[in-house]
């Protein structure tokens, strides 16, 4: 498939320390293996496709020859039994298609889904291994596939209680490079304004390429609302590329056509590649196993239904609402309805509040500017440090999701300041003022 002349400047740059044979492999015999990192960052069952996703990526790679003991698989659990569920036990990613949880591994579950885990993962922590968990033990050639499925926010990815910021990912991918954890590494995104996870801080000389389902800027999307199951089954990025992988002999299909393909089968966000993206003229087999298979297939001629995961929680009670006869559960779903709105409106116009506060205060001259603009980011570091602070004096965003469509204001503020030392820590005691004033005691049990 690749000409030698084609392959040779990439690899001879990349790893200048590994014998060419080694590099010019495609297959595990030829000096590296697959590992892999699996993770869906959510819980609840509204949140169902993101489970989907996941169990379907671990249906690709054991379909595609990937070895069970090296994925491991970070996943919540509590779909395929939830009460919610009319299919106990099973777990969909399309409508009427195959159950992807069967067999499925789960190395971590309920809360040991959190940010501290991942990252402990991947730098093939010690201590977590000491526990009897597993973590990345991939070797200086191996290559290394990572598929993330959340909610996101300007910089930061979800978990169930908790976010993790695009400062201290692309801190751990760094590690990974510096202590010759891979040879080559992919990583697949799924979340709202997932671009800001990478763009301006991924570097593009550490081997890693990576794509995610939507810009810095935008929503991405949901997809397979499914009227019995009540939720929708799937992300329209995720399924773009399971459904590719299930259907493409994945060593002729490279990185770049299978990005392209999904670009094309995402039809409302923008999926971006970042990283070295030379490394996207590999063949997607290098990363997601090379074994021919064509086994789970979505059901052709699906209409996606793609809906914007930030209005989803609405969208799902609406559907619902709609289909049920019994008034009873009408009555309740119109409640929470309501209740779900009320939150949102009060999360806006707390968020307003805090900016005008901080305007004040000086950071700031006209606060509906600020909450209009959108500053690219750029220093993910002291981003990174202001959200946490709004992590812990505002708002659990992991659990609070609705809260992540307004970070991007705090990285506004970050990029009109240029905060040094003493500034940025009297700006993080401000912000912690008025949190505590305006969103700390806002007692709703979630506001999604
Ligand atoms: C789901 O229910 C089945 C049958 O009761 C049980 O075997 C399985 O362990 C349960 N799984 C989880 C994740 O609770
Ligand atoms: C994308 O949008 C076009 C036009 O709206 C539609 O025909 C097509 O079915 C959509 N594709 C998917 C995968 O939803
Ligand atoms: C930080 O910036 C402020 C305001 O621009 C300035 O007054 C102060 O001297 C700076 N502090 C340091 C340590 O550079
Ligand atoms: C980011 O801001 C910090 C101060 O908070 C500053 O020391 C650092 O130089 C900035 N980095 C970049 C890349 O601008």
């Amino acid at each position: 498939m690749f000409s030698f002349l084609i392959l040779f400047p990439i690899l001879s740059t990349l790893s200048a320390s590994t014998p060419l044979a080694d590099s010019l492999g495609s297959r595990s015999t030829d000096g590296y293996n697959i590992y892999a990192v699996l993770v869906a960052g959510s819980n609840e069952y509204y949140n169902y496709r993101h489970q989907a996703d996941v169990c379907h990526a671990y249906q690709v790679l054991r379909n595609h020859g990937v070895p069970a003991e090296n994925i491991i698989v970070m996943m919540y659990d509590d779909i395929a039994n939830n009460t919610e569920n009319p299919y106990p036990g099973k777990i969909f990613n399309a409508p009427n298609g195959p159950d992807v949880y069967a067999g499925v591994s789960k190395d971590y579950i309920g809360d040991e889904v959190n940010p501290d885990n991942f990252l402990g993962v991947l730098r093939g922590d010690k201590d977590l291994a000491a526990k009897g968990k597993k973590v990345l033990t991939s070797g200086p050639n191996d290559h290394v596939f990572i598929y993330f499925a959340d909610h996101g926010a300007t910089g930061s990815i979800g978990f169930p209680t908790g976010i993790l910021s695009s400062n201290d990912l692309n801190e751990a991918l760094v590690y990974m490079h510096n202590n010759k954890m891979y040879g080559k590494l992919t990583f697949y995104l799924e979340a709202c304004e997932s671009g800001s996870m990478f763009e301006n801080i991924l570097p593009d000389n550490i081997n890693v390429y990576a794509t995610t389902a939507a810009n810095s800027i935008e929503s991405s999307w949901g997809c397979y609302y499914d009227p019995k199951i009540g939720t929708a089954l799937g992300d329209e990025f995720s399924v773009a590329w399971l459904e590719d992988s299930d259907s493409h002999d994945l060593t002729k299909q490279t990185l770049e056509q299978q990005f392209m393909d999904v670009v094309k089968h995402t039809n409302k966000s923008h999926p971006q590649q970042f990283g070295q993206k030379s490394l996207n003229s590999l063949a997607v087999g290098q990363f997601q196993g090379e074994k021919t298979s064509s086994r789970i297939h979505a059901p052709k001629g699906y209409l996606r239904d793609s809906i914007n995961v930030r209005d989803l929680p609405l969208v799902i009670l609406r559907r619902r609402i709609k289909r049920t006869k019994d008034d009873d559960e009408v009555f309740f779903l119109e409640k929470t309805l309501q209740t779900l709105i009320a939150g949102r409106r009060f999360l806006e116009s707390s968020i307003k509040r805090i900016v005008s506060q901080l305007c004040s205060n000086g950071y700031c001259s006209d606060a509906k500017q600020v909450m209009k603009t959108r500053q690219p980011l750029i220093n993910h570091s002291t981003y990174s440090k202001v959200v946490k602070k709004f992590q812990s004096s505002c708002l659990n965003l992991g659990i609070h999701t609705h809260g992540m469509k307004f970070m991007y204001v705090f990285a506004n503020l970050v990029e009109s300041n240029h905060f040094n030392e003493s500034t940025l820590n009297r700006f993080l005691e401000d912000l912690e003022r008025a949190c505590k004033t305006f969103i700390a005691n806002h007692g709703f049990e979630v506001i999604i």
